[in-house]
């Protein structure tokens, strides 16, 4: 059960690992020691213990010309034989490695051994269509397993894979494909998405139709998997049907070793300027912090646990937490594709408890939406076995955290809150579930083996309690290597703020508490000075979910005269609110409230109760959009939203 601690108040309460939990987790308080003792010792260690070296390397960390890293340096190994066929060498290849649900209901299990053999059968269609190491292979499908095997396949040969977000438009697939130069893309006809059959192939044929001024671009093929039957314009010659090619290959393939800093994969992100940055990652150091971090935060059994992460390969968390970290630990896990609320709002629930899911990783966004669906609806389905909650992409607000753990973790799990980036590769913060007292609204704790801290401008940590920049001090074994083609703007957009010291600028405003736990304070754009105080729009934001009435809500920093920037609210009210109340004089009591619970300081200017609010296809809320508003400007580039229609509507009902 849990306890609220000593210490801990009402407004800062403090959940211990339930006794039973504590008493057989993966993760110990001697690794926190060992990494603590000799950092490089300890991520050596873990390096040998968690993967197959083929060549085992004898340097463990090159720092000799920083910011560019080299771990494990002088090792070789092969990242997809460690996600795959050691496992089946191993005895385990009956054990599930994926359970699939398609959005439609269809569903398929596929066992490690039949996961290798499909991706030995697809490593050599990428070798016969000219596939070898370094090439770059853009892959742009839906949450089937066919994503999973080709990400595998493109590994195996050493080659680059470029995953782009499904939900993404044929521009920017065609930008992302540019920018790597890729030789090979990867796409199905289509996926299922709210119960309709969503084309992608037409966006591939758009990225790549000829572009009317001579220039060639570097795709010589078309990979196409057959997921939703839908017609397709067909172009012989480049375009080529998995179901034709890969049955007819052998499941036999052999896994050449790579040097441990081969290049695994770009994965583009945005940064905060136009272009996006193709953000590069290895394979040895990288592979050692997933496998690392996905055991021992998610408390990892492999041979009982049924994991799920609801992210989308075509983000990071999918790489890290859905491919690499899951199957190189031999775990079994859920994959969906389609959307939580398709063909009614309990259908993330209908998974959980179909599969019997015991380790659930999703975002604060999600869980939010939920909770404005009501309880009921998780409440009637069994969701007993689940035992470990995770969190991932925004600050997790206190109130969507507790009714995360009461309504879906039955009161007891460990919600674990992990603070992490694309260019981060791994969780670097996070509580350990069996060691940490949980705070909701922490990350907590930098994990075993990561040094950061909150520092002012100059890089000298800032005081308890004082609000900073989270930077990290030591180098990482799955940090970032560099911006494909821009080894300029990886210096400059992360190493050039602290240069003289070595840090790493996360681009993150952070604070420590008293007890040294980390406070995520939200991207430092976001974060605001009003009259010379620092505010965080988190913390606002957290304050205004925490009133009965809001669903969700969005603050930015608006430019003021007299005050240099002003709060201003967005809040989304909930349906159940409405059903027996109106929503009049509501902004002026939030604006109370708010200063109820915060200080008179943190009281928005302006609080606009709205239907929606702007956020892109991951769920991150597009503040600068909002600031606009908030600002009287025209609506800045709406491009990335996942509906660009939502700022119209958004503008008629401020104005
Ligand atoms: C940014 C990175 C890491 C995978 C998903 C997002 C924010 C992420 C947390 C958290 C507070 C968080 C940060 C970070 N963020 N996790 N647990 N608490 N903020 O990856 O798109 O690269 O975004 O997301 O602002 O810098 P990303």
């Amino acid at each position: 059960m849990s306890s609220h601690l000593e210490g801990a108040t009402a407004s800062n309460p403090r959940f211990a690992p339930p006794m039973d939990f504590a008493a057989q987790a993966v993760a110990g308080r001697e690794i926190q020691e060992q990494a603590s003792a000799d950092r490089l010792a300890f991520w050596e260690k873990q390096s040998r213990d968690l993967l197959h070296w083929d060549t085992p390397f004898t340097r463990v960390l090159d720092w000799s010309t920083p910011p560019f890293a080299r771990w494990f340096d002088d090792g070789e190994l092969n990242v997809a034989y460690n996600c795959l066929d050691r496992h089946v060498e191993a005895g385990n290849g009956d054990r599930i490695a994926l359970h699939f649900e398609g959005e439609p209901g269809d569903s398929r299990s596929l066992t490690y051994a039949e996961l290798t053999s499909e991706v030995k059968r697809v490593a050599n269609v990428l070798e016969g269509l000219g596939v070898g190491p370094g090439d770059r292979v853009a892959i742009y499908l839906p949450m089937i397993p066919e994503a999973i095997a080709s990400l595998l396949a493109v590994a195996r040969l050493g080659a680059i894979h470029s995953v782009v977000f499904g939900g993404f438009s044929a521009d920017s697939l065609r930008a992302r494909i540019d920018d790597a130069g890729a030789k090979v893309v990867i796409t199905a006809d289509g996926g299922y998405r709210k119960g309709r059959a969503s084309a992608l192939k037409p966006a591939v044929d758009q990225a790549l139709a000829d572009r009317g001024n001579g220039e060639q671009g570097t795709v010589e093929h078309v990979l196409v998997v057959r997921r939703t039957g839908q017609e397709v314009e067909w172009n012989a010659g480049r375009d080529v049907w998995w179901h034709d090619v890969v049955p007819a290959e052998p499941a036999t393939h052999e896994a050449r070793a790579f040097p441990a800093e081969n290049p695994l994969f770009i994965l583009y992100t945005s940064g905060t300027t136009g272009k996006p940055k193709g953000i590069l990652h290895t394979s040895g150091g990288y592979l050692t912090q997933a496998a690392f971090t996905h055991k021992n935060v998610f408390d990892l059994r492999p041979e009982n646990d049924v994991y799920w992460c609801s992210a989308d390969i075509g983000w990071i968390t999918g790489h890290s937490y859905v491919v690499y970290g899951p199957l190189a630990n031999g775990a079994t896990q859920v994959i969906y594709e389609g959307t939580p609320d398709h063909p009614e709002p309990g259908r993330w629930w209908d998974v959980v408890e179909k599969y019997g899911v015991t380790i659930f990783y999703t975002a604060p966004t999600a869980v939010r939406s939920f909770m404005k669906q009501g309880r009921s609806i998780p409440q009637s389905r069994d969701l007993s076995s689940l035992r470990l909650l995770g969190s991932v992409g925004e600050p997790i607000n206190p109130e969507a955290w507790k009714w995360f753990r009461d309504v879906i973790g039955a009161g007891v799990t460990p919600i674990v809150d992990t603070w992490w980036q694309t260019e981060t590769g791994a969780i670097m913060i996070s509580a350990l579930p069996g060691i940490t007292d949980l705070k909701p609204g922490s990350a907590q704790v930098p994990i075993p083996g990561i040094s950061v801290a909150v520092v002012d401008e100059t890089g000298e940590p800032v005081a308890r309690g004082d609000g900073g920049l989270l930077v990290a001090t030591e180098p990482w074994p799955s940090m970032l290597r560099g911006i494909w083609g821009d080894p300029e703007r990886f210096v400059e957009t992360y190493w050039k703020m602290f240069a003289d010291r070595g840090y790493y600028f996360a681009g993150d405003g952070a604070r420590l508490d008293e007890d040294g736990d980390v406070w995520l304070l939200g991207r430092v754009d976001d974060v605001m000075n009003v009259s010379g105080h620092r505010l965080s729009t988190a913390e606002i934001e957290s304050a205004l979910v925490a009133h009965p009435a809001t669903a969700e809500a969005a603050v930015v920093g608006a430019n003021d005269e007299t005050t240099g920037q002003a709060v201003v609210a967005f809040v989304i009210l909930k349906e159940s609110y409405l059903k027996e109340n109106t929503a009049e004089g509501l902004a002026g009591e939030l604006r109370g409230w708010v200063g109820e619970q915060i200080g008179p300081i943190a009281r928005p200017r302006d609080v606009y109760i709205v239907g929606e609010l702007p956020k892109t296809r991951s769920g991150k809320i597009m503040r600068r959009l909002l600031r606009d508003v908030a600002e009287g400007r025209e609506v800045g580039d709406t491009q990335t939203l996942a509906d660009t229609s939502v700022m119209s509507v958004i503008t008629a009902q401020v104005r």
